[in-house]
């Protein structure tokens, strides 16, 4: 594969950046948000995962780690960077890595917030473990975390499934400052199912609905997904 160069600002300066002023919430320990940092490397870009990366830089998480902000040049620049490397979060991202297949896609509501920067982006990210036959399918979401509400899934045809956002996530920095969630792991109670067409969520964000396009996913990512949400018949 080749590594892609980005224009804004090397992939190498993008990761000690991510190091810097994001990672001591994003562990694999930690993971608020649900999202691990861990290993993140700008040189192997997932648009989705950047259009959420955007939408959170967009609304200040530079300066959450209480380390200061990067200065005016490099915030411009890892800005654009970012914005490059989110180009077609719209459309599936299919990653097959050590027997770890996955697609996600994101979704922008066109709401009544004018500023688009704070224009809440989904995530949906379903991820298969070929070996253990081990599956996942979490939820994300940006830029506002959300609790004390219920939502819901529907899948294709199938009646919404319930689940309700209680609590508060601990910052990873030991800050004392707490959150709402802005992740959902669908597949925690079993519920989830690989949807042939869509899934929509309502209610996530008050009064908001959106859509995922599994309709579009592709054939070859179906069927290796499928491994773990609908293991075959036993005989
Ligand atoms: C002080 C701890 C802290 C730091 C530092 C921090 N975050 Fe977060 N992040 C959180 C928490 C808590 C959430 C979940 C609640 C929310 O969204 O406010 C979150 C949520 C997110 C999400 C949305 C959920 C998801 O999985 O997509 C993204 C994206 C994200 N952070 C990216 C970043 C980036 C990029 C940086 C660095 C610029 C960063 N964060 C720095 C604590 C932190």
């Amino acid at each position: 594969m080749c590594v892609p160069i980005w224009a804004a600002m090397p992939a190498s300066a993008q990761n000690k950046l991510v190091k810097q002023y994001c990672e001591v919430c994003h562990t694999d320990a930690v993971r608020n948000g649900g999202l691990s940092l861990e290993s993140y490397d700008a040189a192997k870009p997932d648009p989705t995962l950047a259009a959420m990366i955007l939408s959170k830089l967009n609304d200040g998480a530079m300066g959450a780690a209480g380390n200061g902000v990067p200065d005016k040049a490099a915030q411009e620049a890892w800005l654009t960077a970012t914005r490059e490397q989110a180009v077609g979060a719209a459309e599936w991202f299919v990653s097959r890595e050590d027997g770890l297949v996955s697609a996600s896609v994101t979704r922008e509501v066109p709401s009544r917030r004018a500023d688009v920067s704070k224009r809440p982006i989904y995530r949906i990210k379903v991820a298969c473990n070929t070996i253990s036959g081990v599956g996942q399918m979490q939820l994300t979401w940006s830029p506002q975390a959300q609790t004390g509400r219920t939502m819901t899934v529907s899948v294709d045809r199938e009646a919404p499934v319930e689940y309700s956002l209680d609590g508060k996530e601990s910052m990873g920095n030991g800050a004392n400052v707490q959150s709402g969630h802005a992740s959902l792991l669908l597949s925690d109670n079993g519920k989830a199912k690989l949807p042939n067409h869509s899934m929509t969520v309502r209610e996530l964000f008050p009064g908001e609905t959106v859509a995922f396009p599994f309709s579009d996913l592709d054939g070859k990512a179906r069927t290796d997904l499928s491994a773990c949400f609908n293991p075959p018949p036993q005989h």
